[in-house]
């Protein structure tokens, strides 16, 4: 399958589903530039992704990308919980704010959510992506009927044989650079950690499917490079954060601007599951050693949220999901379309 054409990309790019920090508007405005905008509705309600997607659908006549959260449902344990809750009490107290009192299980999974399901079906985007994971198969019958192309993110040629069993379209190879959550389909196993170089190339050799190359892209100079290593296309994220579009507040851009770019970390303290964001005095206090072990995702998450909620009322934004991948420095904070405008033509210089 020639991925680009079958969409009609004119530049071999996804901006990446971010789940937060990505818009309709955004997503609109990359794909009328001629890639693949991108929403993420991992984190919402049923009803919620029925109106970004209708949104979305309004604001461009070409094809779209909507990402689901697609992890094991979450068991909650009430002794691992607790411990954490009370590891952060002096950080709340530090704030004047105590933790939840219990944690709860704030975002959902595809798995089984068939009010979710029935919202994408209804809705059949040209594109449905699945991170942590895929779905359960008469979930990708359902979705593949009403015409949609699945993608799924792998970190590891295991995950892309699993993603190919599964009958998904094409898969992104997604590197240790990358930021936000680490696409693990087990966070429990053990993690490979491969970079987006050796993992792009080994997934085009042996995985079967078409490969779409993520983490630490972040100029057209980089898309060349992945398409070079035999990937038929490049996903985006942390290079379209900064652009006035997406949702991120002014602590993230300006975080993102400073020399707090150049020091980006993996951490499940914040969310529970791996993810990469700029370190901060969240990612500082996890460091702190005799931690207890951090609370499953996402009810870590519910805390997490709460601490950065109450440090906030104080002022202090150290404490916020401020996801970037380790090409954080790269980051220009323009437009979408002049963005996409301005990779296309680095990519094209370097093919002439
Ligand atoms: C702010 C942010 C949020 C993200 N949220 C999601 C998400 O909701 N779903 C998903 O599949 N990937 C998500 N990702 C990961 C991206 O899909 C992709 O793997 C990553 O952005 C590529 O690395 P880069 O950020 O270095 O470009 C997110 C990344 C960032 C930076």
């Amino acid at each position: 399958m020639d991925f680009p054409a079958r969409l009609a990309l004119s530049v071999p790019l996804i901006q990446a589903p971010m789940a937060g920090t990505s818009t309709p508007v955004l997503a609109a405005a990359v794909s009328n530039a001629g890639a693949l905008g991108s929403i993420a509705v991992g984190t919402l309600t049923p009803d919620a992704a029925r109106r970004d997607i209708a949104a979305l659908r309004a604001a461009t006549g070409r094809p779209f990308n909507v990402n689901l959260f697609v992890h094991e449902p979450c068991t909650p344990d009430p002794q691992r919980e607790a411990a954490w809750l009370e590891a952060l009490r002096p950080v709340f107290a530090a704030f004047e704010a105590q933790p939840p009192g219990e944690l709860e299980t704030i975002y959902p999974t595809l798995i089984g959510n068939r009010e979710m399901l029935a919202a994408l079906v209804d809705a059949a985007p040209p594109v449905v992506s699945f991170h942590f994971g895929l779905p359960e198969r008469e979930a990708m019958a359902a979705l593949k009927a009403a015409g949609c192309l699945l993608l799924a993110t792998a970190t590891s040629l295991a995950e892309a044989h699993l993603a190919r069993d599964a009958g998904i379209d094409a898969v992104v190879a997604q590197g240790w650079e990358a930021g936000g959550h680490r696409g693990l389909f087990d966070p429990s196993a053990p993690d490979g950690k491969l970079g987006t170089l050796a993992l792009t190339r080994l997934l085009a050799a042996h995985s079967g499917l078409p490969v779409i190359a993520a983490g630490g892209i972040m100029d057209g100079q980089g898309i060349r490079a992945a398409l070079d290593l035999g990937a038929v296309a490049a996903q985006l994220g942390t290079a379209f954060i900064a652009c006035p579009e997406s949702s991120a507040d002014e602590a993230y851009r300006a975080a993102l601007a400073s020399e707090a770019a150049w020091h980006t970390t993996m951490t499940e303290a914040i969310s529970g599951r791996p993810a990469r964001c700029l370190a901060n005095r969240f990612t500082a206090f996890a460091a702190t050693p005799g931690l207890p072990p951090v609370a499953p995702y996402p009810r870590a998450y519910h805390a997490g949220k709460a601490l950065n909620a109450a440090a906030r009322t104080q002022g202090e934004t150290g404490f916020g999901a401020q996801w970037a991948g380790q090409g954080a420095p790269l980051s220009r904070p323009l437009p979408a379309a002049e963005l996409v405008a301005l990779l296309a033509g680095e990519l094209a210089d370097q093919r002439a």
